[in-house]
């Protein structure tokens, strides 16, 4: 039975390899294998012979090869249609222009993310990434930051529930790359971080930052403030102002954050934070903070791509208008 089957689909692919070329033809070669009393047709009358064991796998054969056939069908037709159309009418005109497709380019903020990431990868520093959802634990304790303190206030955190909050800094990750690898490591972590602050030109709910981390046996301060001032000139070129200002976060000792000049405004714009971990911090993940030292640094991105491309505004990366969209495409 499964032979006559295939018998029918051979003779139907062989006269595929003919298809007539006008519509007559092609009737009939539809009713020839696929009409009322067409050779399909006919074959599920095996169906009435077949035992009881036979007849699902027949069955289905027998549906799968109707609209198999179907399809190769209607497909030729299709090709014959569209072949005819072209041929027998003048009024499509083949000369004239096409449309041009638009073509999209990466969102500014992601431009500048790949900016920072490939001058840091030159130095030898790894790219991690990290939860934006995290524990209390991870995002302040253990970063120094004890309960009463001032950052934990609802004013600046978001939270999920009691203990977990949408981060507020990169600086969770700092934690969890410290849980996960022994000593020595060198990351950066670029990331979203979220912010219950008053919203203005230079401050919005929600904004990317890349942390910094090298630990190792020596590190200096000396150290992080060549990698930053390097960072920095590849950044923004040679002639670029730029300042590190004495400053306190829990979890660096001594800490520092770098300005830069904002010609714009003529004023200083602070872009990140940074020191030295401090050692209660490295105490928390299990290093050995007798033998093992190291620098971490936050920046902000969108502060970044604000001096460097003149973008006076930091609510313009988040609203999605085309037309300042396309300046940097
Ligand atoms: N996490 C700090 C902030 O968000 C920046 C920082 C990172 C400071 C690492 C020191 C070391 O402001």
């Amino acid at each position: 039975m499964m032979d006559q089957l295939e018998s029918v689909r051979k003779q139907f692919l062989a006269d595929l390899e003919s298809f007539p070329e006008n519509s007559k033809e092609i009737e009939d070669f539809r009713s020839k294998y696929l009409g009322r009393k067409g050779s399909v047709a006919s074959l599920f009358t095996l169906m009435g012979k077949a035992t009881s064991e036979e007849r699902p796998t027949l069955g289905k054969e027998l549906n799968k090869l109707k609209q198999d056939l179907t399809r190769q069908f209607e497909e030729r037709v299709s090709t014959y249609l569209v072949a005819h159309q072209k041929g027998e009418d003048d009024s499509i005109d083949l000369t004239l222009p096409g449309k041009t497709p638009r073509i999209g380019s990466l969102h500014i903020l992601e431009q500048t993310l790949s900016e920072i990431k490939d001058i840091f990868k030159s130095i030898g520093f790894h790219v991690a990434y990290g939860p934006e959802v995290d524990d209390d634990y991870h995002n302040f304790s253990a970063l120094n930051i004890p309960e009463h303190h001032p950052a934990r206030d609802m004013q600046d955190t978001f939270f999920i529930d009691p203990t977990t909050v949408l981060r507020t800094h990169t600086s969770n990750v700092q934690i969890h790359l410290m849980e996960d690898e022994d000593p020595p490591i060198r990351y950066i972590v670029p990331g979203r971080v979220y912010r219950n602050e008053a919203i203005g030109y230079k401050s919005y709910c929600l904004f990317h930052q890349v942390e910094g981390i090298y630990i190792n046996e020596k590190v200096s301060f000396a150290e992080l403030k060549g990698c930053l001032e390097y960072f920095v000139r590849q950044m923004f070129g040679p002639k670029i102002k730029m300042r590190f200002r004495p400053s306190y976060f829990p979890f660096t000792e001594p800490s520092a954050e770098v300005d830069m000049w904002d010609e714009e405004r003529q004023q200083w714009m602070e872009i990140l934070g940074c020191g030295m971990v401090d050692p209660a911090v490295l105490e928390n993940v299990g290093y050995d903070s007798k033998k093992w030292h190291g620098y971490a640094f936050g920046m902000g991105v969108e502060r970044i791509a604000m001096l460097k491309y003149k973008i006076n505004d930091i609510r313009l990366f988040y609203n999605g208008d085309i037309r300042f969209l396309e300046q940097f495409s």
